[in-house]
């Protein structure tokens, strides 16, 4: 079987790069490494975010994000992340199940054991092997986030600053639950030295020289 890494983290906090740096480190030592993202994934998927995300969509309830965040994770497990950890080969995800935790839990104050079996249903019981945390001050998050983006703002980033900080408080609770599975680092720091982090609990994970 192969091995399931996601990645969490506020706004801003640098995923997509250490994905991509991780990607290439895994694929150079002859792992096959299939590198997707949520909401997304999938074209259905893609189709459910464009709703997601969407800031005129202000009326959304939290109940219906919910559903469409599942909806495009039941697609993304089945249709791509499943079959390709059962040809042995690695993932590498950009948010999973974790962020509805976080997001719509603690975030929204949506009840958690509720989540967890809507998740449940949802992934058919797929959880990662291994969670990145990359831990970001909310604040800079969102400053990182308007610079990249020329403030253009998504749904969920227009979301109030106590807001982002139930969301990290989240985040760290689920991780402190759970330090055998959960990687928390600070992603203020360069991004070598976090890359040298992440590639030394993966090559632990893996049996590799790091
Ligand atoms: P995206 O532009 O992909 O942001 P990021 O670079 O921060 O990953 O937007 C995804 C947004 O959706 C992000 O604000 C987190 C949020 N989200 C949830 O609220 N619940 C979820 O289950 C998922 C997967 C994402």
């Amino acid at each position: 079987m192969g091995l399931f890494v996601t990645f969490e983290g506020p706004e801003g906090s640098g995923k997509t790069t250490q994905i991509r740096l991780l990607g290439e480190w895994l694929r150079a030592r002859g792992y096959d490494v299939l590198v997707t993202r949520e909401p997304g994934g999938t074209a259905i998927g893609d189709r459910i975010r464009d709703i997601l995300l969407d800031p005129a969509h202000t009326e959304m309830y939290p109940e219906a994000e919910v559903f469409l965040f599942s909806a495009a994770r039941a697609q993304l497990v089945r249709e791509v992340i499943r079959p390709h950890l059962a040809r042995g080969g690695l993932v590498l995800c950009d948010r999973y199940a974790d962020s509805t935790l976080a997001y719509q839990g603690y975030g929204r104050g949506l009840d958690l054991k509720r989540l967890e079996a809507i998740t449940e249903f949802a992934t058919g019981g797929l959880r990662p092997d291994v969670i990145i945390y990359l831990d970001l001050p909310v604040e800079e998050g969102l400053a990182r986030r308007q610079r990249a983006r020329g403030g253009e703002w998504n749904r969920l980033d227009a979301e109030q600053l106590v807001f982002h900080r139930r969301v990290r408080e989240g985040y760290l609770q689920m991780a402190a639950a759970e330090p055998h599975r959960w990687l928390v680092l600070d992603a203020r720091q360069p991004i070598d030295s976090l890359q040298q982090a992440i590639r030394k609990r993966l090559a632990e994970r893996l049996q590799l020289p790091a």
